[in-house]
């Protein structure tokens, strides 16, 4: 190799290297203002650490002094005074007044409800009042059709037939009853069910054809004369008016029954009885 090749070859590394090294230096040179820039931010993010900090105390403080509890200021408390006597009894005395007052105008009110009452169901109809039984000649009709009886729930009546033959014998008895007397007169006797002994509703014996209490056995004829048993008297009664030949029995009154003894009719038992035999009163 000739000398000026191994110059040239010299000159050109030289050249490479210095290349590296300017390079190498700008290299440097910027990673240098890097790090500056790094500073900056750190110091900023001290900063906002520091103004975090101060802000977080601020809160803090701003939130202790909401919770802060409330003080109440000390109530008032009014001396304890001896109840006067006076004014106790007054009180009392007022208390059972108004009770009085309450407990009598209640009583009243009920009372007077109930008059009410029975006074409309009287006006409207019912038992206590006058009841229609419809016209005479169906009422005998269902007599006949029902053997001898017929009975009205709303009258808690029997209803028989008064045979016009004993009409003359009924006079001197129950002449003194004249509502009684003026059904008796067209034909027919509204006979109470209840018993004039204790009180048991009395049924119908179709076989005797008599009335026969299932109580104490106490019997009666088909007009409610006391034919046996214990009962005082023969069966209550209700009167009876026939207008325009519709029958009107009228149980707001009830009319006692006939002594003992009586026995206008003349009518005996017909059949086997329903109940024991006949009585001996
Ligand atoms: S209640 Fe009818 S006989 Fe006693």
């Amino acid at each position: 190799m000739s000398s000026t090749t191994i110059i040239t070859v010299a000159i050109a590394v030289l050249a490479v290297l210095g290349l590296g090294v300017v390079l190498t230096a700008t290299r440097r040179s910027d990673m240098s203002g890097v790090g500056a820039l790094s500073r900056e931010t750190r110091k900023r993010d001290r900063d906002a650490k520091k103004s975090a900090r101060k802000i977080g105390k601020e809160v803090e403080a701003a939130a202790s002094r909401s919770t802060a509890v409330a003080v109440m200021p000390p109530a008032e408390i009014e001396p304890w005074v001896v109840p006067d006597p006076e004014a106790i009894d007054e009180s009392r005395r007022a208390f059972l007044n108004r009770a009085n007052t309450t407990l009598m105008s209640a009583s009243l009110g009920g009372f007077a409800a109930a008059l009410i009452a029975f006074l409309w169901k009287g006006a409207e109809g019912g038992f206590g009042s006058k009841i229609n039984a419809g016209k005479l000649e169906d009422v005998i009709g269902q007599i006949r059709a029902n053997k001898g009886f017929l009975y009205l729930p709303e009258a808690r009546s029997w209803v028989t037939e008064y045979p016009k033959e004993a009409i003359s014998k009924a006079d001197a008895v129950y002449a003194g009853q004249g509502p009684v007397y003026s059904g008796i007169t067209s034909g027919i006797v509204a006979l109470y069910q209840k018993c004039p002994h204790l009180g048991c509703r009395v049924p119908e014996c179709k076989t005797s054809q008599w009335f026969e209490c299932p109580c104490h056995g106490s019997q009666y004829n088909r007009v409610g004369e006391k034919k046996g048993g214990p009962a005082p008297r023969g069966m209550d009664r209700f009167g009876v008016s026939v207008n325009n030949g519709m029958v009107v029995i009228d149980t707001g009154t009830v009319f006692a029954g006939p002594p003992i003894g009586v026995n206008t009719t003349g009518q005996e038992a017909e059949g086997p009885h329903c109940v024991g035999g006949t009585g001996g009163h």
